[in-house]
């Protein structure tokens, strides 16, 4: 699973990097693909609880609204999503999940 969160904190990285550059002058949007993590194997087994599962749901259903309408507060909404899992499960990559926080 680590391996995955990766690769959706860099894809994160770049739509937020997308998503404040000036619209009139713009590169094509970054790759915006869903990452289903939840199916993936994690180092720490135990946070595979019932709660873990609706969080993974919520955080896809505000990846989904980013992909269709990537606004700053659609993208603060998905970081909120992060950030609701990762403070219950895996608080370590929490500074730089943060730092992803437009402030829309
Ligand atoms: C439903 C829970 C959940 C959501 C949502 C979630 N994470 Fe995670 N994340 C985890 C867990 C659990 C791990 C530990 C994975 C492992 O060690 O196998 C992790 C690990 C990470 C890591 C560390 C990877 C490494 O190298 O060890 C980063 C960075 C990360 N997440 C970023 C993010 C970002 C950015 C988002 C939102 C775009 C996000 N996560 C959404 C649960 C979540």
């Amino acid at each position: 699973m680590a391996a995955a969160m990766r690769a959706m904190a860099d894809q994160a990285e770049a739509m937020r990097a997308w998503i404040v550059s000036d619209s009139s002058n713009r590169p094509a949007r970054p790759a915006w693909a869903k990452m289903p993590f939840e199916a993936q194997r994690p180092t720490d087994t135990t946070v595979l609880v019932e709660e873990f599962f609706e969080k993974a749901h919520a955080y896809h259903e505000a990846h989904r609204l980013v992909g269709q309408q990537p606004t700053a507060q659609h993208f603060d909404a998905l970081v909120a999503r992060c950030i609701a899992c990762h403070q219950s499960h895996c608080p370590g990559p929490l500074k730089r999940i943060n730092r992803l926080m437009i402030g829309s």
